[in-house]
C-alpha cells in the first residue's frame, strides 16, 4: 500500500510541492539570491507557521512566467506519480500567477494544463485545478481571485478554496468570493481547523457552504462538531505529515485522523506541501500504517472516499475508479 498502490490526492499546493533544487535552479537562472530560505542541507528552512508561509512566498518569487509553472507542474507530477498517485487536485493562486490579472492568469493556466496533459501521457497521472484565495492577502484581493476563477471555471478548473493564515479575518469575510465561485459552477473547500480551533471549522462550513475542509483536524476538540461533520458527509482533506512537521501534534500516534475516522468522519490523506514537510504520499501511507496498524483495506477505503469527493466530472471519476480497482 505504500509505493505502488494507486492513490488519490486532494490537497496539494503546486508551489508548495516545488522541490528545493528546482527552486534553486530557477533562482540561479534569474540571478536571484534566495539562499536565506534554505538550511545547510539545502532543504526549506522555517521555524513556525508564519515563517513557513513567508518562505513559501519567497520560493514562489522565482516562478515569474507561465513557462516556469509549466516546468514546475511537470516536476511535481513526476514526484506524485512515483508515489503511486493516479489522480491529484492542486491549489493554484492567481495571486502568484499573474497578479490576479485575468488575461495573465489565463496564460499561466494554459501552461499548467499543457504540462498536466504531458504528464498524463508520460506518467498516467490525472491533474485538476482548484483556484485558491490567500486569506492573509485579505477579502478584497480574494474577490479578484474569485473573478479569475469564475472566468476560467470548467472541466479542468473544478474548485475554489481558501488557504493562508487562518488567524487572519473570519470565513464570512470571504463569503462574496465563495458565492461568486459557486455561481460559476465551482466546488468549494477551505482551509480551517489547522491553525484555528473547532469554531473556525464550524464558521467555514456555515458561512462558506464548503463540502470539503482543508485539514479540519482540530474539529476533534469538539465532538459535537465531529458528529455534525460525519452526519453531513463533509470530507476532511487531512495532511498528517504537514500537521506534525508544523508542530500541531507531537507525532503520528497522537494525530487525530484515526479518531476522526473511527467516529465516522470521511477522511482522506494528502501531503499539502511535500518537500517542506519531508514527505511524499508513499511516506504518509507508510507512517499511518505503522502508527495505527491500518491495513490495505483501510487505504483502499480512503482512496475510494477521496475519489468520491474529487471535484472532477463523472467520466474522469469512472476512469480513475477503474484504475483503483485494477
Ligand atoms: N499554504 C500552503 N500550505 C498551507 C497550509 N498548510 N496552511 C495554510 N496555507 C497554506
Ligand atoms: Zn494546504
Amino acid at each position: 500500500m505504500t509505493q505502488t498502490h494507486p492513490k488519490v490526492e486532494l490537497h496539494l499546493h503546486l508551489e508548495g510541492a516545488a522541490p528545493p533544487a528546482f527552486i534553486r535552479g530557477l533562482a540561479a537562472e534569474k540571478k536571484m539570491d534566495i539562499s536565506g530560505i534554505f538550511d545547510e542541507r539545502g532543504n526549506y528552512s522555517y521555524t513556525d507557521f508564519w515563517q513557513f508561509l513567508k518562505v513559501y512566498e519567497a520560493a514562489t518569487e522565482t516562478l515569474k512566467i507561465p513557462e516556469d509553472y509549466h516546468r514546475l507542474t511537470l516536476a511535481v507530477l513526476e514526484e506524485s506519480a512515483a508515489s503511486g498517485v493516479i489522480y491529484s487536485e492542486t491549489f493554484l493562486s492567481p495571486d502568484f500567477c499573474g497578479g490576479r490579472d485575468v488575461g495573465a492568469w489565463r496564460e499561466y493556466l494554459h501552461a499548467i494544463r499543457e504540462a498536466a496533459d504531458l504528464a498524463e501521457k508520460r506518467d498516467g497521472i490525472i491533474l485538476r485545478g482548484i483556484v485558491t484565495a490567500i486569506r492573509h492577502f485579505g477579502p478584497e484581493k480574494s474577490k479578484e481571485t474569485a473573478l479569475c476563477a469564475a472566468e476560467t471555471a470548467g472541466d479542468w478548473l473544478v474548485g475554489f478554496g481558501l488557504a493562508g493564515d487562518e488567524k487572519m479575518g473570519k470565513p464570512k469575510d470571504f463569503a462574496w468570493s465563495f458565492d461568486a465561485a459557486r455561481e460559476a459552477g465551482l466546488r468549494l473547500t477551505a482551509h480551517a481547523g489547522e491553525w484555528g480551533g473547532p469554531e473556525s471549522v464550524r464558521d467555514a462550513i456555515c458561512d462558506l457552504g464548503i463540502e470539503r475542509v482543508g485539514h479540519g483536524v482540530r474539529a476533534i476538540e469538539d465532538l459535537a462538531l465531529v458528529d455534525e461533520i460525519a452526519e453531513k458527509g463533509i470530507v476532511l482533506e487531512v495532511c498528517p505529515g504537514s500537521n506534525i512537521a508544523l508542530g500541531l501534534y507531537p507525532g503520528w500516534r497522537t494525530h487525530p485522523i484515526h479518531r476522526l475516522r473511527e467516529r465516522g468522519v470521511k477522511v482522506t490523506v494528502s501531503t499539502d506541501d511535500p518537500p517542506f514537510f519531508h514527505t511524499t504520499m508513499a511516506r504518509e501511507y507508510q507512517m499511518l500504517a505503522e502508527a495505527f496498524d491500518w491495513d490495505d483495506g483501510v487505504f483502499e477505503e480512503i482512496a475510494k472516499t477521496s475519489l468520491a469527493a474529487a471535484f472532477c466530472d463523472e467520466a474522469t471519476r469512472e476512469a480513475v475508479a477503474k484504475r483503483l480497482s485494477e
